[in-house]
């Protein structure tokens, strides 16, 4: 008898990949996904830490999760409530200690334990944790993925985090850098490509610190990694993140001028302009060090465009400080960017730091970069317009016939009567720019990219980002 598995996920994509994961780990028990956590069997939150606001929002929503559970309790059922993800490697304990409803607590090295601890909490009754970082890698522990949900798939291979930026969570969350072996790789991206996926994006909290071995036991880099997964016949784009400054390397720089298939576009967090804030950070980068990656990159890539993460109101930081932030922007020129207020997070040094900076001068340092990366991002999009796109179709729009595709920059692409072309690639004419979007018409298939040969309808795309 099937049993309904609903989980929600919250923070960065190794947190949607880990959902996955769980969900093929789950699927040999006769769990089957839903969309919502109504008459659910089981409900898993995979949740993230790292600013206040993600952690609060968990808190809510297992306040409403108790009400489906008393319900379906009266009605003589048990719905399990799991939180997985770095708010329990972070809480653990605490949490069950708060919401003691709460059936289990799992760290996100523990996934492979999921089918023991439910079939324990079925006979026992009893809340259970699970937080310990196992010896084997966890991606030995699971099952290899099951479905490819689409022409975009993403593999993780690499995880966990050795750099120590004094205001993040993650290298406690996630622990020390892994990075799974090649082999491991190659083979989960040839069988997502035989699934008909068409683009592979790697995944990593420090993707480009990647440093796994290969059968003969050498050393492969990410540059190394990128040109063999290239070779795979029917891939047509590659992509990888989260990448560190400091772990971009010549031979990263090179690939991206010699592997036609990776994308021209990376995410390349940078944090602040400022050096008084970056070295208190703890990101052993200058904003002068940045800077020469961005004119290395576009020297081997003229066309590659950049987005990147910014703090504001990081302890100590000074107007002076936050104009630096600006200055680089302004050298740079992003196509697109977050921008976060510094939140403190327990136990991390810049948590304890004096000279915190006040919340209305967070919130103004904030919409004042803000307003100036979406001018950086419209000008950017707009500078497409005219241009042939490859764009890949990914879902339909909120109109009916309208298909959404993404150009290799991640640009949103809207086309009407489009519904046919779902996971396909096709050559679109960008014809208008907006902040968020682009509109265009189809010229035809890509001439740039190989086209897929792939009928899915629309649904499959649905179902996951
Ligand atoms: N590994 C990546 C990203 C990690 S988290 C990297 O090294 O860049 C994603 C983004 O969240 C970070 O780039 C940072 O901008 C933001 N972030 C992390 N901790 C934060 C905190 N305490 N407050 C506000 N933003 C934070
Ligand atoms: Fe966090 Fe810094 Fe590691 Fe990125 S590099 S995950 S920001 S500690
Ligand atoms: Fe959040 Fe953990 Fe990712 S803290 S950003 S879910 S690594």
């Amino acid at each position: 008898m099937s049993k309904k598995l609903y989980i929600k996920t919250y923070g960065c994509q190794m947190n949607v990949y880990d959902s996955t994961r769980m969900g093929d780990v789950l699927a040999p028990f006769g769990y089957v996904e839903a969309d919502s956590p109504e008459g659910a069997d089981m409900v898993i939150l995979n949740t993230c830490h790292i600013r206040e606001k993600a952690a609060e929002k968990m808190y809510s929503d297992l306040g409403r999760l108790r009400i489906e559970k008393n319900a379906q309790a009266e009605q003589g059922k048990r719905m399990l409530i799991a939180v997985a993800g770095c708010v329990a490697q972070a809480e653990g304990e605490e949490i069950i200690h708060r919401m003691p409803y709460v059936d289990m607590v799992v760290g996100p090295q523990s996934y492979h334990t999921l089918p023991d601890l439910i079939a324990e909490t079925e006979r026992t009754h009893a809340s259970l944790t699970r937080l310990e970082f196992v010896e084997e890698q966890k991606f030995d522990l699971l099952p290899e993925s099951l479905q490819t949900q689409g022409a975009t798939a993403f593999v993780s291979i690499q995880e966990g985090c050795d750099k120590f930026c004094t205001f993040c969570v993650v290298p406690y969350t996630r622990g020390a850098e892994f990075s799974r072996p090649v082999e491991a790789i190659l083979r989960e991206a040839r069988t997502h490509v035989s699934q008909g996926a068409v683009e592979l994006t790697l995944l990593g909290q420090n993707v480009n610190a990647y440093h796994g071995r290969d059968a003969a036991g050498n050393e492969v880099g990410l540059a190394q990694l990128l040109t063999m997964l290239a070779e795979i016949p029917g891939l047509t784009r590659l992509r990888y993140t989260t990448s560190h400054p400091r772990d971009v390397d010549a031979a990263l720089i090179r690939a991206h001028g010699e592997i036609d298939i990776l994308m021209p576009y990376l995410h390349l967090p940078v944090q602040s302009g400022s050096d008084r804030v970056l070295k208190a950070m703890n990101r052993k980068h200058t904003a002068a060090d940045y800077i020469g990656i961005i004119e290395q990159l576009r020297a081997a890539r003229p066309e590659i465009a950049f987005s990147s993460d910014f703090i504001v109101g990081f302890p100590g930081e000074t107007d002076a400080d936050f104009e630096d932030t600006l200055k680089l922007v302004e050298t740079v020129g992003f196509a697109s960017a977050y921008v976060f207020k510094y939140s403190p997070r327990p136990g991390t040094p810049a948590a304890d730091k004096a000279g915190q900076v006040e919340e209305s001068v967070k919130d103004a340092r904030m919409r004042t970069l803000m307003d100036y990366l979406d001018r950086q991002k419209l000008r950017f999009n707009q500078s497409k317009i005219g241009t042939v796109q490859p764009v890949l179709m990914e879902r339909k729009g909120k109109k009916p016939g309208q298909g959404i595709g993404k150009t290799p920059y991640m640009q949103s692409v809207v086309l009407e009567n489009a519904v046919h072309y779902d996971q396909q690639l096709i050559d679109v004419r960008i014809t208008e720019a907006y902040g968020q979007s682009l509109k265009g018409e189809v010229v035809g298939a890509a001439s740039t990219e190989a086209a897929p040969v792939q009928e899915a309808l629309f649904s499959s795309a649905d179902a996951r980002p």
